[in-house]
Protein backbone atom coordinates (compact mmCIF):
# COMPACT_ATOMS: atom_id res chain seq x y z
CA UNK A 1 0.00 0.00 0.00
CA UNK A 2 1.32 3.56 -1.08
CA UNK A 3 0.62 6.34 0.92
CA UNK A 4 1.51 9.89 0.24
CA UNK A 5 1.57 12.34 3.33
CA UNK A 6 1.46 15.96 3.45
CA UNK A 7 2.93 18.53 6.02
CA UNK A 8 1.93 22.41 6.41
CA UNK A 9 1.47 23.03 9.75
CA UNK A 10 4.28 25.27 10.41
CA UNK A 11 6.72 26.52 8.55
CA UNK A 12 8.07 23.20 6.59
CA UNK A 13 6.19 22.07 3.39
CA UNK A 14 7.07 18.50 3.46
CA UNK A 15 5.36 15.74 1.60
CA UNK A 16 6.48 11.68 1.55
CA UNK A 17 5.43 8.52 0.64
CA UNK A 18 5.75 5.28 2.62
CA UNK A 19 5.05 1.81 1.68
CA UNK A 20 3.95 -0.29 4.38
CA UNK A 21 5.89 1.37 6.98
CA UNK A 22 9.18 1.87 4.76
CA UNK A 23 10.17 5.27 3.55
CA UNK A 24 10.01 5.64 0.02
CA UNK A 25 11.10 9.43 -0.21
CA UNK A 26 11.09 12.04 1.94
CA UNK A 27 10.84 15.62 0.76
CA UNK A 28 11.04 18.95 3.22
CA UNK A 29 11.00 22.38 2.09
CA UNK A 30 12.82 24.58 4.82
CA UNK A 31 11.63 28.25 5.26
CA UNK A 32 14.17 29.37 7.70
CA UNK A 33 15.98 31.55 5.36
CA UNK A 34 12.30 33.68 5.11
CA UNK A 35 11.90 33.74 9.15
CA UNK A 36 15.34 34.10 10.06
CA UNK A 37 15.15 37.88 10.02
CA UNK A 38 12.62 37.96 11.90
CA UNK A 39 13.84 35.91 15.04
CA UNK A 40 10.75 33.50 14.44
CA UNK A 41 7.85 32.43 12.21
CA UNK A 42 5.69 35.08 10.47
CA UNK A 43 2.50 33.38 9.75
CA UNK A 44 1.37 35.38 6.82
CA UNK A 45 5.27 34.77 4.88
CA UNK A 46 4.71 31.07 6.13
CA UNK A 47 1.67 30.60 4.16
CA UNK A 48 2.52 32.00 1.12
CA UNK A 49 5.89 29.88 0.76
CA UNK A 50 3.47 26.70 1.08
CA UNK A 51 1.71 28.10 -1.48
CA UNK A 52 4.10 28.53 -4.20
CA UNK A 53 5.89 25.12 -3.49
CA UNK A 54 2.85 23.16 -2.36
CA UNK A 55 2.23 21.43 -5.40
CA UNK A 56 6.83 20.79 -6.77
CA UNK A 57 7.50 19.30 -3.13
CA UNK A 58 4.63 16.65 -3.82
CA UNK A 59 6.06 16.36 -7.04
CA UNK A 60 8.93 15.46 -6.00
CA UNK A 61 7.91 13.12 -3.29
CA UNK A 62 5.92 11.03 -5.79
CA UNK A 63 9.14 10.71 -8.11
CA UNK A 64 11.75 10.48 -5.68
CA UNK A 65 9.35 7.67 -4.70
CA UNK A 66 9.60 5.96 -8.09
CA UNK A 67 5.43 6.17 -8.63
CA UNK A 68 2.88 8.42 -9.81
CA UNK A 69 0.00 9.73 -8.20
CA UNK A 70 -2.42 7.67 -9.75
CA UNK A 71 -0.73 4.84 -8.31
CA UNK A 72 -0.62 6.04 -4.66
CA UNK A 73 -3.68 4.32 -2.32
CA UNK A 74 -4.07 6.73 0.17
CA UNK A 75 -3.37 10.36 0.72
CA UNK A 76 -2.52 11.26 4.18
CA UNK A 77 -2.29 15.30 5.69
CA UNK A 78 -1.91 16.59 8.74
CA UNK A 79 -5.26 18.95 9.55
CA UNK A 80 -3.78 20.26 13.39
CA UNK A 81 -2.75 21.30 15.31
CA UNK A 82 -0.61 24.87 14.25
CA UNK A 83 -1.09 28.10 12.18
CA UNK A 84 -4.86 27.96 10.74
CA UNK A 85 -3.35 29.29 7.27
CA UNK A 86 -0.45 27.09 7.35
CA UNK A 87 -2.81 23.87 7.56
CA UNK A 88 -5.29 25.14 5.25
CA UNK A 89 -2.93 24.86 2.19
CA UNK A 90 -1.84 21.60 3.48
CA UNK A 91 -4.82 20.16 3.90
CA UNK A 92 -6.90 21.48 0.78
CA UNK A 93 -3.94 20.37 -1.31
CA UNK A 94 -4.44 16.94 0.04
CA UNK A 95 -8.37 17.10 -0.21
CA UNK A 96 -7.92 18.32 -4.24
CA UNK A 97 -6.41 15.40 -4.82
CA UNK A 98 -8.30 13.24 -2.85
CA UNK A 99 -11.36 14.33 -4.54
CA UNK A 100 -9.37 13.94 -8.31
CA UNK A 101 -7.81 11.19 -7.91
CA UNK A 102 -11.09 9.13 -6.26
CA UNK A 103 -8.35 7.91 -3.38
CA UNK A 104 -9.38 8.21 0.36
CA UNK A 105 -8.30 11.20 2.89
CA UNK A 106 -7.09 10.35 5.91
CA UNK A 107 -6.42 13.43 8.21
CA UNK A 108 -3.93 12.97 11.29
CA UNK A 109 -2.71 14.97 14.40
CA UNK A 110 0.49 16.39 13.72
CA UNK A 111 1.68 15.86 17.63
CA UNK A 112 0.51 12.39 17.55
CA UNK A 113 2.87 11.84 14.44
CA UNK A 114 6.21 13.37 15.90
CA UNK A 115 5.12 10.19 18.53
CA UNK A 116 4.97 8.28 15.92
CA UNK A 117 8.43 8.85 14.23
CA UNK A 118 9.50 6.85 17.19
CA UNK A 119 7.14 3.85 17.10
CA UNK A 120 8.20 3.71 12.82
CA UNK A 121 11.31 3.61 13.62
CA UNK A 122 11.19 0.92 16.51
CA UNK A 123 8.26 -1.12 15.56
CA UNK A 124 9.70 -3.52 18.37
CA UNK A 125 9.01 -0.96 21.63
CA UNK A 126 6.62 -2.29 23.78
CA UNK A 127 3.14 -0.79 25.48
CA UNK A 128 1.92 0.89 27.90
CA UNK A 129 4.43 3.60 26.67
CA UNK A 130 5.77 7.27 28.07
CA UNK A 131 5.54 9.32 25.37
CA UNK A 132 6.99 13.40 24.96
CA UNK A 133 6.44 15.42 22.70
CA UNK A 134 9.37 18.08 22.90
CA UNK A 135 8.95 20.92 19.51
CA UNK A 136 8.59 24.46 19.38
CA UNK A 137 4.95 24.02 20.34
CA UNK A 138 5.10 21.39 22.68
CA UNK A 139 6.03 20.20 25.82
CA UNK A 140 3.57 17.12 26.70
CA UNK A 141 3.72 13.93 28.85
CA UNK A 142 1.56 11.14 27.59
CA UNK A 143 0.55 7.86 28.73
CA UNK A 144 0.03 5.48 25.47
CA UNK A 145 -1.64 2.70 26.26
CA UNK A 146 -1.44 1.82 22.25
CA UNK A 147 -1.94 3.30 18.98
CA UNK A 148 -4.75 5.77 19.07
CA UNK A 149 -5.21 5.34 23.11
CA UNK A 150 -3.49 8.08 24.54
CA UNK A 151 -3.84 10.34 28.10
CA UNK A 152 -2.29 13.82 28.60
CA UNK A 153 -0.56 13.41 31.94
CA UNK A 154 1.55 17.01 32.16
CA UNK A 155 2.01 19.75 29.61
CA UNK A 156 3.16 23.78 29.42
CA UNK A 157 1.68 25.92 31.59
CA UNK A 158 3.70 28.76 29.81
CA UNK A 159 5.99 28.64 26.55
CA UNK A 160 6.87 25.26 25.14
CA UNK A 161 10.33 23.75 25.30
CA UNK A 162 11.54 24.88 21.58
CA UNK A 163 10.32 28.01 22.23
CA UNK A 164 12.14 28.70 25.14
CA UNK A 165 15.17 27.48 23.22
CA UNK A 166 14.47 30.04 20.43
CA UNK A 167 13.59 32.63 22.43
CA UNK A 168 16.83 32.35 25.00
CA UNK A 169 19.09 32.39 21.54
CA UNK A 170 17.75 35.75 20.46
CA UNK A 171 18.23 36.92 23.53
CA UNK A 172 21.96 35.45 23.05
CA UNK A 173 22.43 37.51 19.58
CA UNK A 174 22.15 33.47 18.00
CA UNK A 175 20.21 33.45 14.79
CA UNK A 176 16.69 31.19 14.18
CA UNK A 177 15.91 28.93 14.85
CA UNK A 178 17.49 28.68 18.35
CA UNK A 179 18.03 25.54 19.57
CA UNK A 180 20.18 23.73 17.11
CA UNK A 181 22.55 27.45 17.92
CA UNK A 182 22.43 27.05 21.72
CA UNK A 183 23.43 22.98 21.86
CA UNK A 184 26.69 24.11 18.99
CA UNK A 185 27.18 27.33 21.49
CA UNK A 186 26.76 25.01 24.74
CA UNK A 187 29.25 22.11 23.49
CA UNK A 188 31.71 24.17 23.23
CA UNK A 189 32.08 23.84 27.17
CA UNK A 190 31.86 21.28 29.65
CA UNK A 191 30.82 23.03 33.13
CA UNK A 192 29.09 26.92 33.94
CA UNK A 193 29.42 29.39 36.56
CA UNK A 194 25.51 30.26 36.13
CA UNK A 195 22.99 28.12 37.28
CA UNK A 196 19.32 28.41 36.66
CA UNK A 197 16.30 27.08 37.90
CA UNK A 198 14.59 24.03 36.42
CA UNK A 199 10.48 24.99 36.53
CA UNK A 200 7.62 23.94 38.51
CA UNK A 201 3.97 24.08 38.91
CA UNK A 202 2.37 24.49 42.16
CA UNK A 203 0.87 20.92 43.07
CA UNK A 204 1.03 19.84 39.12
CA UNK A 205 4.56 17.63 39.50
CA UNK A 206 3.87 16.68 35.83
CA UNK A 207 3.54 19.85 34.01
CA UNK A 208 5.95 22.07 32.79
CA UNK A 209 6.75 25.57 33.10
CA UNK A 210 9.69 27.30 31.17
CA UNK A 211 8.97 31.05 31.33
CA UNK A 212 11.10 31.51 34.88
CA UNK A 213 14.38 29.80 33.44
CA UNK A 214 13.96 31.96 30.13
CA UNK A 215 13.72 35.18 32.61
CA UNK A 216 16.52 33.56 34.67
CA UNK A 217 17.94 33.66 31.54
CA UNK A 218 17.01 36.89 30.37
CA UNK A 219 18.57 38.68 33.62
CA UNK A 220 21.80 36.91 33.42
CA UNK A 221 22.50 38.58 30.09
CA UNK A 222 21.18 41.39 29.44
CA UNK A 223 21.40 42.07 34.06
CA UNK A 224 18.84 41.95 36.88
CA UNK A 225 15.38 43.49 36.03
CA UNK A 226 16.38 44.19 32.49
CA UNK A 227 14.19 44.31 29.23
CA UNK A 228 14.65 41.70 26.72
CA UNK A 229 15.41 44.56 24.54
CA UNK A 230 18.55 45.71 26.54
CA UNK A 231 21.93 45.18 25.33
CA UNK A 232 24.04 41.86 25.98
CA UNK A 233 25.64 42.78 29.61
CA UNK A 234 27.84 39.37 29.34
CA UNK A 235 31.46 38.98 27.62
CA UNK A 236 31.46 36.47 24.50
CA UNK A 237 33.23 33.53 26.25
CA UNK A 238 30.46 34.09 29.24
CA UNK A 239 27.62 33.30 26.54
CA UNK A 240 28.54 29.67 26.02
CA UNK A 241 28.23 29.44 29.78
CA UNK A 242 24.69 30.76 29.90
CA UNK A 243 23.63 28.35 27.30
CA UNK A 244 24.93 25.10 28.77
CA UNK A 245 23.51 26.14 31.97
CA UNK A 246 20.19 27.05 30.05
CA UNK A 247 20.22 23.85 28.36
CA UNK A 248 21.39 21.77 31.49
CA UNK A 249 18.29 23.11 33.42
CA UNK A 250 15.87 22.67 30.51
CA UNK A 251 16.64 19.00 30.47
CA UNK A 252 16.54 18.90 34.17
CA UNK A 253 13.07 19.33 34.49
CA UNK A 254 12.51 16.82 31.52
CA UNK A 255 14.19 14.05 33.14
CA UNK A 256 12.73 14.86 36.64
CA UNK A 257 9.11 15.15 35.35
CA UNK A 258 9.79 11.83 32.97
CA UNK A 259 11.14 9.85 36.21
CA UNK A 260 8.60 10.70 38.09
CA UNK A 261 6.05 9.65 35.69
CA UNK A 262 7.74 6.39 34.99
CA UNK A 263 8.03 5.56 38.22
CA UNK A 264 4.58 6.42 39.31
CA UNK A 265 3.19 4.36 36.04
CA UNK A 266 3.97 0.86 34.91
CA UNK A 267 5.47 1.55 31.40
CA UNK A 268 7.21 -0.49 29.58
CA UNK A 269 9.39 2.06 27.12
CA UNK A 270 9.57 5.83 26.99
CA UNK A 271 9.49 7.79 23.03
CA UNK A 272 10.57 10.63 22.14
CA UNK A 273 9.00 13.30 19.43
CA UNK A 274 9.57 16.55 18.09
CA UNK A 275 12.51 19.40 16.96
CA UNK A 276 14.43 18.97 20.33
CA UNK A 277 14.96 15.69 20.44
CA UNK A 278 17.42 16.59 17.56
CA UNK A 279 19.67 17.78 20.37
CA UNK A 280 22.54 15.23 20.98
CA UNK A 281 22.80 16.45 25.00
CA UNK A 282 19.31 15.89 25.23
CA UNK A 283 19.59 12.18 24.09
CA UNK A 284 23.05 11.29 26.08
CA UNK A 285 21.15 12.93 29.40
CA UNK A 286 18.53 9.95 28.83
CA UNK A 287 21.32 7.61 27.98
CA UNK A 288 22.54 8.61 31.20
CA UNK A 289 19.61 8.56 33.17
CA UNK A 290 19.24 4.25 32.05
CA UNK A 291 15.99 4.25 31.37
CA UNK A 292 14.72 2.41 28.16
CA UNK A 293 14.12 5.24 25.25
CA UNK A 294 13.78 5.15 21.97
CA UNK A 295 13.94 8.71 19.76
CA UNK A 296 13.16 8.99 16.00
CA UNK A 297 16.60 9.10 13.71
CA UNK A 298 17.42 12.16 13.16
CA UNK A 299 15.82 13.26 9.78
CA UNK A 300 12.45 12.69 11.34
CA UNK A 301 12.95 14.75 14.19
CA UNK A 302 11.88 18.03 12.53
CA UNK A 303 8.39 18.53 10.98
CA UNK A 304 8.27 16.05 8.00
CA UNK A 305 5.93 14.41 6.28
CA UNK A 306 7.04 10.99 6.30
CA UNK A 307 5.68 10.54 10.19
CA UNK A 308 2.16 11.97 8.37
CA UNK A 309 2.60 9.32 5.80
CA UNK A 310 3.52 6.53 8.48
CA UNK A 311 0.94 7.52 11.12
CA UNK A 312 -1.79 8.06 8.15
CA UNK A 313 -1.30 4.24 6.54
CA UNK A 314 -1.77 3.18 10.69
CA UNK A 315 -4.44 5.09 10.82
CA UNK A 316 -6.08 4.04 7.63
CA UNK A 317 -5.66 0.08 8.34
CA UNK A 318 -7.26 0.47 11.59
CA UNK A 319 -10.73 2.59 11.26
CA UNK A 320 -10.61 3.45 7.24
CA UNK A 321 -10.64 7.10 5.78
CA UNK A 322 -11.83 10.37 6.63
CA UNK A 323 -14.07 12.83 5.02
CA UNK A 324 -13.41 14.95 2.62
CA UNK A 325 -15.10 18.09 5.15
CA UNK A 326 -12.74 17.11 7.47
CA UNK A 327 -11.64 20.89 9.37
CA UNK A 328 -8.03 21.94 9.96
CA UNK A 329 -7.66 22.34 13.97
CA UNK A 330 -5.64 24.69 15.94
CA UNK A 331 -5.63 23.33 18.53
CA UNK A 332 -6.15 19.08 19.18
CA UNK A 333 -6.93 17.73 22.73
CA UNK A 334 -5.16 14.69 23.60
O1 LIG B 1 8.98 19.73 15.81
P1 LIG B 1 9.40 21.03 15.24
O2 LIG B 1 10.17 21.00 13.93
O3 LIG B 1 8.19 21.98 15.01
C1 LIG B 1 7.08 22.04 15.85
O4 LIG B 1 6.17 21.17 15.69
O5 LIG B 1 7.08 22.92 16.71
O6 LIG B 1 10.28 21.75 16.36
C2 LIG B 1 10.93 22.96 16.14
C3 LIG B 1 11.62 23.37 17.43
C4 LIG B 1 12.23 24.76 17.38
O7 LIG B 1 11.82 25.47 18.53
C5 LIG B 1 13.73 24.49 17.40
O8 LIG B 1 14.50 25.52 18.02
C6 LIG B 1 13.80 23.20 18.20
O9 LIG B 1 12.70 22.46 17.74
N1 LIG B 1 15.05 22.48 17.94
C7 LIG B 1 15.97 22.22 18.88
C8 LIG B 1 17.06 21.59 18.22
N2 LIG B 1 16.73 21.47 16.89
C9 LIG B 1 15.49 22.03 16.74
N3 LIG B 1 15.99 22.48 20.20
C10 LIG B 1 17.09 22.11 20.90
N4 LIG B 1 18.18 21.52 20.33
C11 LIG B 1 18.20 21.24 19.00
N5 LIG B 1 19.27 20.68 18.44
ZN1 LIG C 1 6.14 19.60 14.78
Amino acid sequence: MLTLGIESTCDETAASVVCDGKILSNVVSSQIDLHTLYGGVVPELACRRHIDCITQVIQKAVSDAKTTLQDIDVIAVAHGPGLIGAILIGLNAAKALAYALKKPLVCVNHVEAHLYAAIMEHPQLQFPALGLVLSGGHSSLIEIQGLGSYKLLGQTVDDAIGETFDKVATLLGLSYPGGPAIEKLASTVTGSSFTFPKGQVKNRPLDFSFSGLKTAALYAIKGQGADKHAPIRIAEEQKAEVAYAFQEAAFDAVLEKTRLAWETGSYKSILLGGGVTNNRRLRQRFEQAGLPTYFPPFHMTLDNAAMIAGLGEKQYLLRGSDSLSTKAQTRIAF
